[in-house]
């Protein structure tokens, strides 16, 4: 039994490894999640049968409730509410860290190796900020809890106090096998995750709730080492490394140190630094029948879709219209940058939804220098990602994140509802540039006028 379950736990890990492999790319993604789902079955159903006296109605009215609760929220879920349901989960997990220590501490008779007590505190706490974290990241990305940074003076300072004597209290577990330090370990922990996340605005949230699927894996392997499971310290090592490895991505596409995301701050400053109210400027605007006249009659058209796309569920119909341009002869592509929308690959999974073929789909990096020779550039939807102030104004919260760059094209249509800002709170020159022509609107609205338009033109 020993040897069918090593096995099978290794064929899980496996299969682990393989879903990572195949969620980095769209066109493997779908395969990534069956390996990932096949694997989680074999190494729940291994665990059970090698659990020493289940309680298998408890097990079963567990397993059931979670798959329940789990299909709902898939079937229900709007794509514009995933970071907020992926931080809800995360907090699952580090509870279950937390839970799984304190079962193991007070399990009577129950001996732990030194080496087995440092794995435990170390998992427990890392859940316990897992948990509090992500309960507030929940609430400030489903506007449960106000967005904003919450900002004091001597905030790090506390959190600094805090994190030592969380520590503290594990060493003193660790020296003298007293639940009540572990117990203080774990509550000073609880109010750490509450006292890290409140600095951190809205528009970091992203960045956090990936860091935090990095700690909450964290938490797993340690608690995995404690039951001895090896699946787990597996599946908790691949889900941290990837998690952390998504934070660096996004915070390169960015242009944030993940420093100063931690210390937070960012989401008040930028609201801060400025606001399409800036003061009246001149910009032009038109119809959806001019729109869909220019780009009927250029030859090239890249679309840059953002989080407006997103929220107007308007992939479809925008898809509907690039299959015309095709058909008219226009080269139509789409160029994708790494943090439109809200979530990491938000405008990749839109387009896929809506079956856009993917070698019409780019990266920033591969169609940047194709924009000073396109004809036409539409802008649905988005803003911070086109906003030139990133390479242009020094003084800018964005200076430096890397953008696409839709200024250079001949001509730039943007889709929007109003002259308002991203989500950075920033003016955007682009708007009111000689070349643009703003075409305001529900993204969705104006581009099924787009497709009646080129339709009859
Ligand atoms: P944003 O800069 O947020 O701009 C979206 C624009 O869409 C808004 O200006 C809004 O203007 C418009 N809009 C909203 N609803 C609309 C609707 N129904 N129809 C038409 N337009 C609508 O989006 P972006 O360009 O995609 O940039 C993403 C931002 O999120 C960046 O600042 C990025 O750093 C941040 N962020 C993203 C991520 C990830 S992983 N994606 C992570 C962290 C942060 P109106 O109100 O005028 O319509």
């Amino acid at each position: 039994m020993i040897n069918l379950s090593a096995i099978l736990y290794l064929v899980a890990a496996v299969l682990f490894v393989l879903a990572l492999k195949g969620l980095s790319s769209p066109t493997s993604a779908r395969r990534g999640n069956t390996f990932g789902m096949i694997g989680m079955v074999i190494a729940v159903v291994t665990t059970l049968m090698i659990m020493d006296k289940p309680v298998w109605a408890l097990l079963g009215g567990a397993i059931a409730a979670g798959a329940l609760i789990g299909t709902w929220k898939a079937k229900t879920v709007e794509m514009t509410g995933m970071p907020e349901l992926v931080a809800a989960m995360h907090s699952l997990v580090g509870l279950s860290a937390v839970l799984i220590a304190v079962a193991a501490i007070f399990h009577t008779g129950q001996e732990h190796t030194p080496v087995q007590k440092v794995e435990l505190f170390i998992g427990a706490f890392i859940g316990a900020i897992t948990f509090t974290a992500s309960v507030i990241a929940y609430g400030k990305l489903s506007g449960k809890f106000g967005s904003k940074a919450v900002s004091f003076g001597g905030q790090h300072l506390l959190n600094l106090v805090l994190a030592l004597s969380m520590v503290g209290f594990g060493l003193a577990y660790f020296v003298t096998d007293s639940h009540a330090a572990f117990l203080a370990m774990l509550a000073v922990a609880l109010v750490l995750g509450v006292t890290l996340i409140i600095p951190i605005g809205g528009a970091d949230m992203p960045v956090v709730v990936s860091m935090l699927n990095s700690y909450s894996g964290w938490a797993a392997a340690g608690i995995g080492f404690t039951l001895n499971n090896p699946v787990l310290i597996i599946a908790g090592a691949c889900v941290g490394s990837s998690g952390a490895i998504l934070s660096y991505i996004m915070c390169k596409a960015m242009n944030r140190s993940i420093v100063s995301v931690l210390l937070g701050g960012f989401g008040a400053e930028a609201a801060a630094g400025g606001s399409a109210a800036s003061g009246p400027k001149n910009y032009k605007s038109g119809s959806a029948d001019d729109a869909a006249f220019l780009m009927g009659n250029a030859d090239s058209v890249i679309i840059v879709p953002g989080y407006g796309l997103a929220v107007s569920r308007a992939q479809h119909a925008l898809q509907e219209f690039a299959d015309k341009l095709t058909e008219k002869g226009v080269n139509v592509r789409y160029a994708i940058h790494p943090v439109a929308g809200r979530m990491p690959g938000h405008m990749n999974v839109l387009l896929a939804e809506a079956e856009v073929p993917y070698e019409q789909v780019l990266e920033m990096e591969e169609i940047n220098s194709d924009f000073s020779n396109t004809d036409v550039v539409l802008v649905i939807g988005a803003n911070d990602v086109v906003n030139p102030a990133a390479q242009k104004d020094k003084g800018s919260p964005i200076y430096g994140m890397p953008i696409l760059e839709a200024y250079k094209a001949r001509t730039t249509i943007v889709v929007k509802r109003s002259m308002n800002a991203g989500y950075a709170g920033l003016d955007n020159e682009l708007f009111y540039m000689d070349k643009t022509m703003m075409v305001f609107g529900d993204a969705k609205k104006v581009v099924e006028e787009l497709v009646k338009a080129v339709e009859h033109a």
